[in-house]
Order: structure tokens, then C-alpha cells, then sequence
């Protein structure tokens, strides 16, 4: 049966994000109160439906950290050893689910002094810590008095480190606290959770497993499997990296990668109708189809070559086979070329349940690439992974490295930087969450079924966007 790819009005014709609108809906819910959890693979859930890219100036620990906090989840790269790769995840699965930070107040300060601390930090309380323990607790209204800092602390209020978030918060609660300090089994301090990053209003859940730890993804060739068993050892579930998967070679290799591994595998790129199937034919389990051929930002393999399966289009086809094939719970991710938050509601209604991005999350601090000026700006820099640049990394760590092509597929760049992830997630998730209800949709699944598309003519692209102003004012 056809499904999503009949959505797409125009036969033959590969649309893009920018080529559609989506019908609004009758909405039911305020925007806020929309549900945006999905699923990744067939059995790992996660809060908000964004992914970022196994890419060397996307995803090391760092991001993947930051993302999983904020209830989505990244997939580290493999331009790497299998060894740094192994503890890039591992630092992911230690890492809490909340920040741990190292603040507190030293016995010897004077009122003023603490008071000028706490200030600093916008926190109302921290506990006063000597020689790695917590020995009071200090809050703003008792220091307005004066006088030694230890006449004015009050009981510590503790928890183990390992504590979750929800017990965390009831803590402060019952001590009206904002913070709470975090100690080991051995009760040395270890830092402060506070109040404002337990930020557990839906949907900024941190992503987490059955044992409360942060999701994380890994990048993994089919050839690999070498790579594949040791990073599912600690890994949610693993993604293949590879620009076409339907590849002779590739899904031979792929079908006996996925016995070796116990987490889902995550297959692609795929493109075609034709693609999914030969997928699906040889390679069992599929734990989730990664979906989109030339699309990328940094990519030039379109370019290059004139071969592409824009991403949206993409998506439908590929949706339309895991339905034809049984497999309408396997989730695709839509992977590439994404810019707006209304880019991933679109994609959605073609058929995906979460986006992925490299460009977007490289704008971010916690990427693993530096902050470039250039002139009073800010940038990151930022390249593909079939890039000049990328490729060397590559070979020069493991000179054994296959070069399967002469040609690069991807270009580097510099893209704005845009400040602490939180605040690009926040953003992209508000414009997901007021996409999702304009279409009336109150939760991801929903908007596969409503999200219908128009196809936008030149002129109504230009209407819908912000026109006719005197912009330079
Ligand atoms: P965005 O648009 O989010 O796309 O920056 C990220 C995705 O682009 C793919 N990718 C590449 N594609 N040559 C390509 O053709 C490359 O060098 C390259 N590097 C990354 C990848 O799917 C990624 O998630």
C-alpha cells in the first residue's frame, strides 16, 4: 500500500522541505503541553526527536552529554580508534543526568564574601564545604546579620551522587534549598546539583535507560564488526555510517554485523523505495532506518556526482517500505538538510519519528570543534565527513583505512556560533511543539497520520516568509 509517498502530490518530482507546507489542523492542545517523545530504534525511547550526527565536529562526549540532558541523544562519531570511541560512550553512560557542578562556600569567608559568591552564581543557597566535606549550609536571608560564616550555616543538605533528578528535587523541597550537594560513597563532596538544571518540566526529560543513565548512540561501518561488538557493549544502539547502504558488499557485511551486536542497529543511508527493500531482505533485525542521500549541508555528493535522494522525499519512500514489509514500528530518522524547526514536523508527516542534524548542533559550545572569529563574529568550524579534512584524520590514524573512492563528497566551513546547546534545543523544540499543534497534532505519531502537504509555488514560498518590510530598520 502507499502511504506517506502519496502525500507528496506531485509524482516524479524529488521535493524538498523548502517545497512543501504542511495543512494546518484542527489543534486540541496548547503547543506547551504537546507531547514530543519517540522513539530512535525499535527500543530505545527518547524525550524530544532530535539526533545529532556521527560527525567529527559534531558528536564527541561532550554534545552527546548536553543532548541526552535535554531528552535527546547523540551518536558519536567513528572517525576515531575503537578505543577512544569505546570511551567517548562510556563517558556518556558515566556522565549524571543532570550537571554536577563544582560550587560551594569555604569556611574562611567572611559574610560579604559568601553572600557576594552567591550572588555571583544566582543561587540562594550552597554549602560550605571543608577539606571535602560538607560541613553547613549557607542561604542569602542568613547572612544579612554578618558574622562568621559557620554561626550562620544551617544542617548540610546531601544526597548520594547517582541520585535522580526527581529525588533531587524533593529534597530541595522539603529543605528549601535550591541546591542540593552531591557527595560520594566515602561522603566526599563532589559538586552541587541546582535546582534550575533539573529542568524535569516535560519535554526536556533527560533521555535515560532502565538504570536511570544518559542514552548515546554510536557510529559503526558494516565492515567493522570488530568496532560494532565493543561499542555495544556499552552503547544504546549503534548507527551505520555509510553514505549508500545498498550496497552489495555493505548489506552482506551488515547482516552478519547484526548478529555480533545485542542493541539495535540503526541502517543507512537509504534513499529509494528500492533501497528499503533490499534492506529489509538481508538484514534482520533493522533497528531503525536512517534516511536521506545528499542533503547535508556540508555534503557535495549531489553535486559531484548529480546523485541525491533529497531528504524529505527520502523519508516517504522509505516509509512506504517498512509498511509494505511489516515493519511500521521500525523508526526512520530523517537525516540531513535540516534547518527549521518545522523541517522536522515535515519530515515527521512524510513518515520519520526524529530528525537528525549535523549543521545545527555544530553551532553549538559543546561541539567538538573550536570557536573561530572573524572579525566581531563567532563561528564553528564544520565539515563533512567525505571531506578533505576529515578523510585525512582518518587515514592518518588508521593508515590500514580502506579508500574505496579518489574524490571528495563533502566540504568544510565555518557556521555562526549560536551559544550553549540548551538554548538551540529550547528554540528548536518551542517551534517542533507550535508546529506539531498548528497541524493539530498532540504527539509525534499523531502528526505522521495528519501532517498533510501542500506543494508551494515560488510566490507562496515567498508570502510565507517574512516580505514586503523595510527590513534595515
Ligand atoms: P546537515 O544538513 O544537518 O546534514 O548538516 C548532516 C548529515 O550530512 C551527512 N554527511 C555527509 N554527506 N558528504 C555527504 O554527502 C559528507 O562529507 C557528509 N558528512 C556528513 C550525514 O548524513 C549527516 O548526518
Amino acid at each position: 500500500g502507499i502511504m506517506f509517498r502519496e502525500k507528496i502530490p506531485i509524482k516524479g518530482l524529488a521535493v524538498t522541505f523548502n517545497d512543501v507546507v504542511l495543512l494546518p489542523g484542527k489543534a486540541t492542545l496548547d503547543p506547551i503541553s504537546i507531547d514530543t517523545s519517540t522513539k530512535v530504534s525499535r527500543s530505545v525511547s527518547i524525550n524530544i526527536p532530535l539526533v545529532s550526527s556521527p560527525m567529527d565536529t559534531v558528536t564527541e562526549d561532550a554534545l552527546a552529554i548536553a543532548l541526552a540532558r535535554l531528552g535527546g541523544v547523540g551518536v558519536i562519531h567513528r572517525n576515531m580508534t575503537i578505543n577512544d570511541e569505546v570511551n567517548a560512550v562510556k563517558a556518556v553512560k558515566d556522565a549524571s543526568p543532570y550537571p554536577v557542578i563544582p560550587f560551594s562556600l569555604n569556611p574562611l569567608m567572611s559574610s560579604e564574601e559568601a553572600m557576594a559568591e552567591l550572588r555571583r552564581l544566582n543561587l540562594d543557597t550552597l554549602p560550605i564545604v571543608d577539606e571535602g566535606r560538607v560541613i553547613g549550609y549557607i542561604r542569602r536571608s542568613r547572612l544579612l546579620t554578618g558574622g562568621r560564616l559557620i554561626e550562620l550555616a544551617e544542617k548540610p543538605v546531601m544526597a548520594p551522587v547517582g541520585s535522580s533528578g526527581d529525588e533531587l528535587v524533593k529534597i530541595m523541597r522539603e529543605n528549601g534549598t535550591d541546591t542540593v550537594a552531591l557527595v560520594d560513597k566515602d561522603n566526599v563532596f563532589i559538586g552541587i546539583a541546582s535546582y534550575y538544571d533539573l529542568n524535569y518540566k516535560p519535554p526536556f526529560k533527560p533521555a535515560t535507560d532502565g538504570e536511570g543513565r544518559l542514552i548515546v548512540g554510536a557510529a559503526v561501518s558494516p565492515f567493522d564488526v570488530e568496532r560494532a561488538v565493543k561499542v555495544s557493549k556499552y552503547a544504546d544502539f549503534l548507527v551505520v555510517d555509510v553514505a549508500h547502504v545498498d550496497n552489495e558488499n555493505a548489506l552482506t557485511a551488515l547482516a552478519k554485523l547484526v548478529k555480533e551486536t545485542p542493541v539495535d542497529v540503526i541502517v543507512g543511508n537509504l534513499g529509494t523505495y528500492d533501497g528499503a527493500v533490499d534492506a529489509i531482505t538481508r538484514v534482520d533485525p533493522i533497528g531503525g532506518f536512517r534516511v536521506g542521500i545528499a542533503s547535508g549541508s556540508i555534503c557535495s555528493t549531489g553535486v559531484v556526482t548529480g546523485v541525491a535522494a533529497p531528504t524529505l522525499w527520502a523519508v516517504a519512500q522509505v516509509a512506504d517500505a517498512a509498511l509494505d514489509y511489516g515493519l511500521g514500528s521500525t523508526p526512520i530518522i530523517a537525516d540531513g538538510g535540516i534547518r527549521e524547526p518545522g523541517d522536522v514536523v515535515k519530515a515527521m508527516a512524510a513518515g520519520a519519528w526524529a530528525a537528525m542534524m549535523g549543521r545545527v548542533f555544530a553551532q553549538a559550545t559543546e561541539s567538538p570543534s573550536p570557536i573561530i572569529r572573524v572579525g566581531n563574529r563567532l563561528y564553528k568550524y564544520y565539515r563533512g565527513m567525505a571531506s578533505e579534512g576529515a578523510r585525512a584524520r582518518r587515514f592518518a590514524m588508521d593508515r590500514y583505512a580502506p579508500k574505496v573512492k579518489n574524490i571528495e563528497e563533502g566540504v568544510e566551513g565555518l557556521v555562526p556560533y549560536r551559544g550553549d546547546l540548551a538554548n538551540i534545543v529550547r528554540e528548536f523544540v518551542g517551534g517542533i511543539q507550535a508546529a506539531l499543534g498548528y497541524i493539530g497534532a498532540s504527539n509525534t505519531a499523531e502528526a505522521r497520520v495528519k501532517g498533510r502537504f501542500m506543494i508551494v509555488t515560488e510566490s507562496g514560498r515567498g508570502e510565507v516568509e517574512p516580505h514586503d518590510l523595510v527590513l534595515n530598520i
